[in-house]
């Protein structure tokens, strides 16, 4: 299949377009650059050993800037650069947490009116299949642990949460009222590490507010020590536990959604993550173990907004996806390191 990736050169999308070009699939990227960098799609070409990626830096709420994406799959009277959209995964979006409370509207702007654009603009294309990046953070704080599908959505305690709870109704809704669509949501639970070459990884702006970019920076001398956000929840160690995933993991099961897509799925959501919990500090220890090198902390007040356990029961993506985590705790440390160490500033800054 060819397939229109929406933020392809962010964190998830990057390590995304391995996976599909290894499964034999093709992709034409399209981001506006706000939250990564270019390099990082000439380090995925060389991966795959391909001369480039197809890219436009285009604003996925820009109609001017897709309608031209999509023409050059269609030739206007010529041959056309590119087959013709088989499906969309859609990554674009904003996603830090606090930021999405200072600044509400360019949240729901965004990642709202973004998807609404692109969804239009593949509608007129006759493009009706979509892979949407959902989060765990719409079950707010679950009313089950382990979470699965059928556990009620929550409240979500910032506007970023609400955007993907949001995007999935609207998304489910524009599959009911016309069935040609296929909408795949994929409900992601912590991504973390990297690919195993050490060439892409995560890179966050400024201060990580994630956990494990903030151990690797730590552990590479960029920061002090972690701040341990509450040692006193009802968890085994009182640290927050949560299912991290192994990027490369939650790649392939994008490669998984494209083949129901390809069955004519019609609506499906999924919790992806491996259905194993680990606190804070189990991901430290892990990481000093694994690694070899130090990670200092000390234990802060709670962060508002946490809760304590977040982890989900997978058994229906690998039942209807045919997907499963394969990597576990060390590789995700491992790789998370690697490429940090390989990496400490992040990607270069192009001129
Ligand atoms: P990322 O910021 O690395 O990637 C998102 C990409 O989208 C970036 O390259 C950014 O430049 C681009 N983008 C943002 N707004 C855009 C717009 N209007 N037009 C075009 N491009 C735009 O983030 P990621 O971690 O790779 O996350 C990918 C998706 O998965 C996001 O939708 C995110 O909300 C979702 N998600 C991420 C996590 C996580 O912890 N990383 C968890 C659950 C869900
Ligand atoms: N934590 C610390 N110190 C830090 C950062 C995090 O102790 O410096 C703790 C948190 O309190 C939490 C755990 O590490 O217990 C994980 O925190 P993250 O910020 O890495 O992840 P969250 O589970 O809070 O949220 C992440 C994404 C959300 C997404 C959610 C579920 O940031 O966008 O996973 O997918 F919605």
């Amino acid at each position: 299949m060819n397939i229109l990736v929406t933020g392809g050169a962010g964190f998830i999308g990057s390590h995304t377009l391995i996976e599909l070009y290894k499964a034999g699939h093709t992709a034409v990227v399209v981001d506006n650059l706000s939250n990564s960098n270019p390099v990082a799609l000439k380090r995925v070409a060389e991966i795959i050993g391909v001369p480039e990626i197809p890219f436009y830096k285009v604003d996925i709420r820009d109609r001017e800037g897709l309608e031209r994406v999509f023409a050059a799959t269609e030739g206007a009277g010529g041959t056309p650069a590119y087959p013709k959209f088989d499906a969309c995964i859609h990554f674009a979006g904003l996603k830090a947490v606090g930021e999405s409370v200072e600044k509400p509207w360019e949240y729901y702007e965004n990642n709202i009116g973004g998807t609404l654009t692109l969804v239009d603009v593949m509608r007129k294309h006759g493009c009706k299949n979509i892979i949407f990046s959902s989060s765990a953070t719409i079950y707010g704080d679950p009313a089950e642990i382990p979470i699965t599908e059928n556990c009620p959505k929550g409240q979500c305690t910032n506007p970023y949460g609400w955007t993907k709870s949001m995007l999935e109704q609207v998304l489910m809704d524009i599959q009911k009222a016309d069935p040609e669509w296929n909408v795949v949501l994929l409900r992601y639970f912590n991504p973390v590490g990297a690919h195993r070459s050490g060439r892409i990884g995560e890179n966050p702006n400024g201060i990580p507010n994630n956990l494990m970019p903030y151990i690797t920076q730590v552990a590479v001398g960029k920061r002090k020590e972690l701040g341990v956000f509450g040692n006193d929840y009802n968890t085994p160690d009182g640290t927050g536990v949560r299912d991290y995933i192994h990027v490369v993991d939650l790649a392939n099961a994008h490669v998984c959604a494209l083949q129901a897509i390809g069955r004519r799925c019609g609506m499906g959501i999924y919790n992806i993550g491996t259905g194993h919990g680990y606190s804070v500090l189990d991901m430290v220890k892990a990481f000093v173990r694994v690694n070899g090198v130090d990670v200092p902390y000390s234990i802060k007040p709670r962060r508002a907004g946490d809760i304590a356990t977040c982890y989900c029961d997978p058994a229906k993506a690998a039942a209807e996806l045919g997907w499963k985590a394969q990597y576990g705790i060390d590789d995700m440390v491992r790789d998370s390191w690697n490429w940090q160490k390989n990496n400490p500033e992040g990607y270069p800054e192009v001129s």
